[in-house]
């Protein structure tokens, strides 16, 4: 249709958003984690709040605030956030999962500080689980919405995320691209669906692609698509 559906047109509506990135302790002064910033899911936070959906955010360390009148719950690690999203995944319409999620853990983290030995050390890491997917097998009613952020075959990986967690939107992000992805205020993406359609949107700012996220999703809601 290529309208924009800028009004209070969530109303009633309860959005789930992830963002940030989970962090996985090695011992108590180290992590790995991943990249994220978590200004593309506040932004989205933001903008659901604002056309009158019901938003829990639940977050990642990051340095942003949460939006006023937002549900906000903040986590650690990919098992934390695991947690508190089922906690609230069958009061929801919507998931719109930005979160950058550790996919694995150390397997056994250290209660002290691990001292430096060796040139080279290994540490072994589990398999976290993978939050969305799970949500995949659990969905009713809901929407479910996921990123992928990718370094090579966008379209064919992010379309084969879409089939393995039964997405009904992805927003494909290549992260090589420089106005893409992480740190910058701006952001780069395609729109798939599981049909197989493919949406190219230019370059704009994660407030203007929250708006077009959500203008998506609203479309989904109502079956126009
Ligand atoms: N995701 C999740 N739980 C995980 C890993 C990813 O919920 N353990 C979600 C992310 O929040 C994102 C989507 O799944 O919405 C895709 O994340 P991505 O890292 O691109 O894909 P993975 O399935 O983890 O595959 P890979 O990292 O191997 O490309
Ligand atoms: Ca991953």
């Amino acid at each position: 249709l290529g309208l924009l559906n800028t009004g209070n047109n969530f109303t009633g509506k309860r959005i789930l958003i992830t963002a940030g990135g989970t962090r996985e302790p090695v011992d108590p002064v180290r992590y790995i984690g991943n990249r994220s910033s978590g200004k593309m899911g506040y932004a989205l936070a933001q903008a659901a709040k604002s056309r009158g959906a019901e938003v829990i955010l639940i977050s990642g360390p990051v340095s942003l605030s949460p939006p006023a009148g937002v549900e906000f719950v903040k986590v650690e690690t990919t098992q934390e956030m695991r947690e508190a999203v089922l906690a609230n995944f069958n009061q929801v319409d919507i998931v719109i999962k930005a979160a950058a999620v550790a996919d694995y853990r150390p397997l056994e983290p250290q209660e002290q500080k691990i001292k430096k030995t060796g040139e080279i050390v290994t540490l072994q890491l589990a398999k976290n689980p993978d939050i969305l997917k799970e949500l995949g097998t659990l969905k009713k009613h809901q929407l479910l919405i996921g990123f992928a952020a990718e370094t090579e075959e966008l379209i064919a990986n992010a379309a084969e995320k879409i089939r393995l967690k039964k997405l009904d939107m992805i927003i494909a992000n290549d992260v090589t691209l420089p106005g893409a992805g992480f740190d910058a205020d701006t952001n780069i993406v395609k729109l798939l669906y599981p049909s197989g359609r493919v949406e190219e949107l230019p370059q704009m700012s994660k407030t203007e692609l929250s708006a077009v996220i959500l203008d998506k999703i609203y479309n989904l809601m109502i079956n126009l698509t």
